[in-house]
């Protein structure tokens, strides 16, 4: 890579082979396709890690294929960081790719002080959004989402905000995270009424959390909605990064988002058991919970997380054994129950 005085490193060149291996869903009956493994920037992109090391994961990432990137307003620490850091490296790496890439964005949860800071109002939603385009050095994202259901304010507000977005030309698409079945069903008549289809679903997923499969993947299924479930890894449980005891660079020891109370001796005994299913399948515990939340043709990508280019790498080789037989889906259907980790049921059952 040639070495640019004014930026002070290497400029970036995208790997010319980088769409070779690269595989592409399409997302619900929209025109967009997206990466079967996209990558979030809730973790590790904030002020508390060093930019090199974020800025060495979006490279790799890229080079990999991976054309889709997951923001929202509060991602850090602290909020609003992981937007400027990406604007930064977006910047002085990706601008020449931006018509590569697909960057999201959203707002739901707490950002700023008062009244307009958090939940679903018309004020707080836009005023968000221009926040974050102001953040990441954009003109418009996307798909910009609307991160939670709020149950106090109308839902017409909400989606009205988000048709808005997209009519003042600052997000390209729109979506939902961590909305239940029923309040998905009204998000999209209404974003359907307005003119403004809803493009996707953003839900937790993975073989300890599986609530989705009950009966949100159906509504999504009968109204072209896509579905990019996020925490496949469980957060890093179902890895072996905690099979024996919690180590001091992991996201428990961080102490962010991720409490030592949920893993569990009953967790640990059942990512026991599923690690020696990926064995025999010659996969690493990662490589199969991403193989296996991507074994329904409806979820349309898995949003992973990566403090590390090295695991961002192994992951991604998760795409090299996708197919599951009767037999061994069985045996995981065995141990993936209910972990109790969906931090986000609140909203979803609301
Ligand atoms: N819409 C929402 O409300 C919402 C909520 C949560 C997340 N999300 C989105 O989903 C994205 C992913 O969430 P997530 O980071 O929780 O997903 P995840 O993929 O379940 O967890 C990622 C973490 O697992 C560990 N890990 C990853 N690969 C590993 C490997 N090969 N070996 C060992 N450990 C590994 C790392 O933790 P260590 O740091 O411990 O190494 C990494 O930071 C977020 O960035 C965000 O974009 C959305």
């Amino acid at each position: 890579m040639p070495f640019d005085p004014e930026l002070g490193l290497s400029r970036y060149l995208a790997g010319e082979d980088r769409y070779d291996k690269a595989r592409y869903r399409r997302c619900g009956r929209s025109g967009l396709k997206l990466p079967l493994i996209s990558l979030g920037l809730w973790q590790n992109f904030g002020d508390d890690r060093p930019l090199a090391t974020s800025r060495a994961i979006l490279r790799r990432a890229f080079d990999l294929g991976i054309t889709h990137f997951d923001l929202a307003n509060n991602y850090g620490p602290p909020y609003g960081s992981a937007e400027i850091n990406f604007g930064r490296i977006f910047a002085e790496d990706f601008a020449p790719y931006r018509d590569e890439l697909v960057i999201s964005t959203k707002a739901g949860y707490d950002m700023w002080a008062g009244p307009y800071g958090e939940w679903g109002s018309r004020k707080y939603v836009l005023a968000s959004l221009d926040q974050s385009l102001r953040r990441m050095g954009l003109e418009c994202v996307d798909i910009f989402y609307s991160h939670r259901f709020d149950p106090d304010t109308p839902l017409e507000e909400t989606m009205g905000a988000l048709d808005t977005a997209v009519r003042q030309g600052k997000a390209r698409y729109v979506g939902i995270s961590s909305y239940g079945p029923r309040r998905t069903e009204e998000a999209a008549t209404l974003l359907r009424d307005l003119g403004t289809p809803l493009l996707i679903h953003q839900p937790s997923y993975s073989m300890i959390n599986r609530w989705i499969e009950e009966e949100l993947l159906d509504v999504l299924a009968r109204e072209g909605i896509g579905a990019i479930v996020f925490s496949p890894l469980g957060q890093g449980l179902l890895t072996d990064k905690y099979l024996h005891g919690i180590p001091d660079d992991s996201r428990v020891r961080r102490g962010l988002h991720f409490s030592e109370t949920l893993v569990t001796d009953e967790n640990i005994s059942r990512v026991r058991a599923l690690s020696e299913v990926a064995a025999r399948r010659g996969q690493s515990l990662a490589q199969l919970a991403i193989a296996w939340v991507l074994r329904d043709e409806r979820v349309t990508s898995a949003l992973l997380g990566a403090s590390s280019v090295a695991q961002l790498e192994q992951n991604v080789a998760a795409l090299e054994r996708l197919d599951f037989d009767p037999s061994e889906l069985e045996e995981i259907d065995r141990y993936a129950v209910e972990g109790g980790i969906n931090i986000w049921e609140q909203s979803s059952s609301a």
